[in-house]
């Protein structure tokens, strides 16, 4: 029998980094993600036809991506203790890699479905998640959580890392959230971005501790923004997001000129997404008429850009 699984791409709309030492973030999922399909085969293998990547499961300690992804293949696996199929995925990935966007959670969400379906296996969008994290420590060595909780769940909320278990809090948009997703075509590194913040808030511990009680606080603004369809104020507030990761040192020349065309314009508020050192940033558009607007702005800085409403499930 073969299996299919689906897991959402993200956006996080305020909160990066900040979730890494326990304040919330507000999460969204995007309607677009990772599709796999998990068929019974001699041995385990992944293939990512996008990527032209195809690897077997193995335990050596990851050099490369392949090499990762092998090593991540293998840690889902091992997840299913003594029912440890054998099984080939084949994966069909809509979202650019590196790009902050939550590509590697909705693939290793995309691969647990997968296979829960080929194996009959019914758990709930937690466990799913939860059991993802085993793929998603490979790349990114201590997450969150919040980028696997968004693949699994899809929708949009406010989430706090926990243990055993995150906190998460729903929240409905009263208004639709139209946002344009610009690629600075930099490489993001979330292992390199998390580890640069830990070694800067060595350094200054409460200066950053400021920052991200700062990020904190937007964020449960944002929540009362999103809930109360206030779309100007969300925009003001991502502009202050995007004003406290650049105090962290995360952002760059480029992101930042990104955000700036899009406010010119008339872009809503515009702040990078996920790790930053490259990868996406997102600009909240008004109307479906702004939004074509900004990306054509970012496009004519030679970037990509693509219009997508927040919250999909
Ligand atoms: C990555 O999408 C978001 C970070 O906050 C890392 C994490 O939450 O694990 C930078």
């Amino acid at each position: 029998m073969s299996g299919a699984g689906l897991g959402w791409g993200k956006l996080i709309v305020l909160g990066e980094h900040a979730v890494v030492y326990g304040r919330p973030a507000l999460a969204a999922a995007l309607a677009r993600g990772v599709r796999a399909t998990a068929t019974a085969a001699e041995r385990s293998e992944l293939e990512v036809p996008a990527w032209n990547a195809r690897v077997t499961a193995s335990r050596e300690a990851p050099e490369t991506r392949r090499g990762a992804l092998s090593r991540a293949l293998d840690a889902i696996l091992s997840t299913y203790g003594g029912a440890r199929p054998n099984v080939r995925i084949v994966a069909d990935v809509e979202l650019p890699a590196g790009g902050g966007l939550g590509c590697s959670a909705a693939l290793g969400v995309a691969i647990v479905r997968a296979i829960d379906a080929h194996l009959g296996v019914a758990r709930s969008d937690a466990d799913v998640a939860a059991a993802s994290l085993a793929w998603e420590r490979v790349f990114h060595g201590n997450p969150s959580g919040v980028d696997s909780a968004v693949a699994a769940r899809g929708g949009v909320f406010v989430f706090r890392r926990g243990d055993p278990e995150p906190e998460i809090e729903p929240v409905t948009p009263r208004a639709r959230m139209l946002f344009v997703i610009g690629d600075s075509a930099e490489p993001s590194a979330t292992k390199a971005m998390v580890a640069a913040v830990a070694r800067h808030r060595e350094r200054v511990p409460d200066k950053v501790d400021k920052v991200l009680d700062g990020m904190a606080a937007l964020v449960q603004n944002a929540r009362i923004a999103v809930m109360a369809g206030d779309l100007p104020q969300l925009g003001k507030l991502m502009d202050l997001g995007q004003a406290l990761l650049n105090t962290l040192l995360v952002s760059t020349a480029r992101l930042e000129e990104m955000c700036a065309a899009a406010r010119h314009a008339g872009a809503l508020g515009a702040k990078l997404t996920g790790a930053g050192g490259g990868g996406c940033m997102i600009a909240l558009a008004r109307d479906p008429e702004d939004a074509e607007r900004i990306a054509h702005a970012i496009r004519s800085l030679g970037r990509e850009a693509f219009i997508a409403e927040a919250g999909a499930s």
